[in-house]
C-alpha cells in the first residue's frame, strides 16, 4: 500500500464510483449548505436508503432555511413520523430559527460555530465543513474507522478510546489539501460499498 497516495486514490476511485445522492451536486450545480445540513442530520440514525424518499419530500415542503425556520413545527415532526428520533427534527427546527435570526439566514462556515447549534456535534459539523464548504476537516464515523483499521492492519481493540484517538492520528495525516468533501464522501461510499463490515469486496 502506497500510503503517500492514499487521497489521490481514493479521489480517483470516486469520480468514477461516487453514489448518485440527492444531496449531492453534478456538473456545475451550486453546493446548497442547507440542503447538505439537512442530510446530515437525517443520517446521523437512518441509512441512506431510508433517508432518500424524506430529504426528497422534506427539501420540497420546506426548500430553504427562511421556509424552514417559519414553519409549524407540528408539521415537520408530523413529517418525521417515518424516521424515528424526534429530537432530530425539533433540533432542525431550532437551528433554522437560530440561523436566521443570528446568521444573516445562512448555515455557517465554521465548525465552532456549528458546534454551538442544537443538532450539531463533532462528526456532524466536520461533514458539514467538509462537503459544504470544501474546508479541511477529518471526518470520521464508524465505517471510516473500520477503512484506516485495515489500512494500517489494526487489530479489534480492547480499549476503545486509544484505539479512536490512534485512527484520528492517522486518518488525519491523509487529509487532501483540496476536495475535502468529495473526499469525505468517497470515505463514507467505499466504507459502505467496498470496505464492507464482512468479505470486504477488496485485496
Ligand atoms: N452518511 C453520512 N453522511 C453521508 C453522506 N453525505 N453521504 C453518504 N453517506 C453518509
Amino acid at each position: 500500500m502506497d500510503y503517500n497516495n492514499f487521497s489521490k486514490s481514493v479521489l480517483k476511485w470516486y469520480n468514477l464510483n461516487k453514489r448518485d445522492l440527492p444531496w449531492r451536486y453534478k456538473g456545475n450545480s451550486k453546493k446548497d449548505p442547507y440542503k447538505i445540513w439537512v442530510s446530515e442530520i437525517m443520517l446521523q440514525q437512518t441509512t441512506v436508503t431510508a433517508v432518500i424518499p424524506y430529504f426528497k419530500k422534506f427539501i420540497t415542503l420546506w426548500p430553504n432555511i427562511e421556509k424552514l425556520s417559519s414553519a409549524d413545527i407540528n408539521e415537520i415532526l408530523d413529517f418525521w413520523s417515518g424516521l424515528g428520533y424526534y429530537r432530530r427534527a425539533k433540533n432542525l427546527h431550532e437551528t433554522a430559527k437560530i440561523i436566521s435570526s443570528k446568521y444573516y439566514g445562512l448555515v455557517p462556515n465554521n465548525k465552532e460555530v456549528l458546534l454551538t447549534l442544537p443538532g450539531i456535534g463533532d462528526y456532524t459539523a466536520s461533514a458539514i465543513v467538509a462537503i459544504a464548504f470544501d474546508l479541511n476537516a477529518n471526518v470520521v464515523d464508524g465505517n471510516i474507522e473500520r477503512i484506516f483499521s485495515r489500512l494500517y492492519k489494526i487489530e479489534e481493540p480492547r480499549d476503545l478510546s486509544s484505539f479512536r484517538n490512534v485512527i484520528r492520528t492517522l486518518s488525519n495525516h491523509h487529509v487532501p489539501s483540496k476536495r475535502n468533501g468529495d473526499y469525505a464522501q468517497a470515505l463514507m461510499d467505499l466504507g459502505s460499498r467496498i470496505c464492507i463490515p464482512k468479505a470486504p469486496r477488496c485485496n
